[in-house]
């Protein structure tokens, strides 16, 4: 969502960022003729500052921590000796509407007012106080006999105010802001041109997201989530927060305990009952089938997921990576794997901002 659109150069190196309700996510991309670099990242546990998360919401309220985001990013710059200032950040699920619909024929110059013309109907927040990005879908504008089928996008502008303000208190460059399923879309993706089911679990929500030939078709938010599955076992097994934390991650589905596996399996059905009826009404409006699911977010490292997933949905199931296109120090490349997950989304809107 770029609200800067009469920059016309792109600069060679950017930072996407990717304030997550429980860590700060840096990277810092550049490019070069055909080719990317990873040129550096961070991270910063909400954790490790204080004991609330960055941001706090519950749907409809939005608190983002400008003083601790700010901080935090500035001590990932420094510890990561970052000297990049351009960025752009992701904007979180839940301060983000999402809705489609089509237009009459019309000329490409005139979308963005049939945009804000016809948004009014669908997006639950005052127009004057909104944001609105759009991405056109299908259709072919400037040709009187083509429908156009519009992605809208809109956040209440008091949330672009906060990242302002964060990027302006951090010394950073804002560039643009964008939503973070347009990001994961653009990071996973790539030129697959299948269709793709991709679902995003991080610690607070889910989004899943359904991607066609590189194009974010739809984008659905639920409230389900890593933090969900470790409180589930902390009280079931009467153990602190980090102790349970650490069995979920180390065992996950695969736990030899039937009552931790049964615990996670209680609480992730839900969720798949909610994919499997997103995927069924796609391939009913629609008609076409969706191909591959994705799981990213660092909920997708949770063992026995993917397996589990791939039982319950019959489709093939990747965790894929993020990074696998650039170019990095071979040295990394175990720990980038197990990062990809969590890094999907910053990685993501930094390469949006280079072209
Ligand atoms: N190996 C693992 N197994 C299970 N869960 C894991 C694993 N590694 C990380 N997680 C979980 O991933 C979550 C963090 O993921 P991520 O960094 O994507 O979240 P976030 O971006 O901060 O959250 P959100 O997007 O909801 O704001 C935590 O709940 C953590 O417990
Ligand atoms: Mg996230």
């Amino acid at each position: 969502m770029t609200f800067n659109p009469f920059r016309m150069f792109f600069p060679k190196k950017m930072l996407g960022i990717d304030i997550g309700t429980s860590s700060i996510k840096i990277v810092e991309i550049s490019k070069w003729g055909g080719g990317k670099t990873l040129e550096n990242y961070g991270e910063i546990k909400s954790a490790s500052l204080l004991k609330e998360p960055f941001r706090t919401y519950e749907r409809g309220s939005y608190v983002l921590s400008n003083y601790f985001a700010s901080r935090a990013i500035k001590a990932i710059l420094e510890e990561a000796k970052i000297k990049t200032r351009a960025a752009i950040f992701s904007i979180p699920d839940f301060s983000t509407f999402f809705v489609s619909f089509e237009l009459p024929p019309m000329a490409e110059s005139e979308i963005s007012d049939a945009v804000r013309f016809n948004a009014p109907q669908y997006i639950p927040l005052s127009i004057s106080e909104t944001t609105l990005d759009w991405r056109l879908i299908s259709g072919t504008p400037g040709n009187n006999r083509s429908n156009l089928k519009v992605l809208v996008v809109a956040v209440a502008n008091q949330v672009v105010q906060e990242y302002q303000r964060v990027a302006q208190m951090a010394g950073l460059e804002l560039y643009a802001l964008e939503a973070e399923a347009l990001a994961v879309a653009r990071s996973l993706v790539k030129d697959n041109k299948k269709i793709i089911c991709l679902i995003d679990i991080g610690v607070q929500s889910t989004t899943v997201n359904i991607v066609n030939k590189g194009i974010l078709e739809k984008s659905f938010s639920f409230d389900f989530a890593g933090n969900q599955l470790t409180y589930a076992i902390s009280s079931a097994l009467d153990k602190g927060y980090n102790e349970a934390e650490e069995i979920k991650c180390k065992k996950g589905l695969l736990s030899k305990e039937k009552n931790i596996s049964d615990i996670l399996y209680l609480l992730i059905d839900p969720l798949l009952v909610q994919i499997k009826k997103i995927i069924s009404e796609f391939s009913q409006t629609e008609g076409k089938e969706i191909e591959d699911v994705y799981l990213t977010g660092g909920t997708a490292n949770l063992p026995g997921l993917k397996e589990y997933f791939k039982e319950a949905l019959k489709k093939n199931i990747e965790v894929p990576n993020c990074f696998s296109d650039f170019l990095y120090s071979p040295i990394l490349t175990e720990s980038l794997k197990d990062m990809s997950p969590r890094y999907s989304v910053a990685v993501g809107v930094a390469m949006g901002g280079l072209g």
